[in-house]
């Protein structure tokens, strides 16, 4: 028989549970309330469409409220969020209200979309996971991604065990997504929140 978790399942970050509780407690540090500056000017650059004249498909895993989502719908991407914790599925549809985008309440590591993005966007995200669920991410954002295709977004630099935040080491980040992405793109941040402040960078990474 299996040994009984030694946390209820509000204490285990790993479990929708958790971010249920937070959400519906309004206990939401890591809310910005807006949308980060460097992806403002990372989209403000971006061509929405491709050669086809067709959106390009953006993907916005353990969305919560979801700023960015309308942001990146409005410059005309083509946007799925989804996070699977109930109460910020329900954050997210008052942030967006009659959205035109896809929403929806689903694990990033079982979601299987019908085309690769062009697109993931990471914010609060990597760091919102239990170490032990890292090994997962970078091969799960290369099979979401399309060839070329752009992991961007924020990570959060950081040795402290305790989270979440929990932090990586640069060197920890590199083991994660050197095998499938090329870094193109880093900046520090000016405008982090909270637990961020100082100890995150904007990267993009392309997948190979
Ligand atoms: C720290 S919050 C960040 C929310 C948002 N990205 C932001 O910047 O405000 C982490 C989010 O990831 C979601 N999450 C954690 N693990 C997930 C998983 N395996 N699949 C989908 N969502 C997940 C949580 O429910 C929570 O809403």
């Amino acid at each position: 028989m299996a040994a009984a978790p030694d946390k209820p399942d509000h204490q285990r970050p790993e479990l929708p549970d958790f971010w249920d509780k937070r959400f519906r407690d309004g206990t939401t540090p890591w809310d910005a309330g807006r949308v980060p500056a460097a992806l403002q000017a990372f989209a403000a650059a971006e061509a929405a469409r491709d050669a086809a004249g067709e959106a390009r498909r953006a993907l916005i895993p353990g969305c919560g409220s979801a700023y960015e989502a309308a942001l990146l719908g409005r410059l005309g991407w083509a946007v799925t969020a989804l996070d699977f914790s109930a109460a910020a599925v329900e954050a997210a549809r008052r942030t967006l209200g009659g959205w035109g985008g896809t929403l929806l309440q689903a694990d990033f590591f079982v979601h299987r979309p019908d085309a690769p993005y062009a697109l993931v966007y990471e914010r609060a995200f990597l760091c919102a996971l239990p170490r032990q669920l890292w090994p997962g991410y970078g091969e799960r954002m290369a099979e979401l991604l399309e060839a070329g295709g752009r992991l961007a977004g924020f990570y959060f630099f950081s040795e402290e065990p305790k989270g979440p935040p929990f932090g990586i080491s640069r060197a920890a980040l590199d083991a994660l997504l050197q095998p499938w992405f090329d870094l193109e793109a880093e900046a520090e941040v000016a405008d982090s929140m909270g637990p961020f402040t100082g100890r995150e960078r904007w990267m993009v990474w392309r997948r190979r």
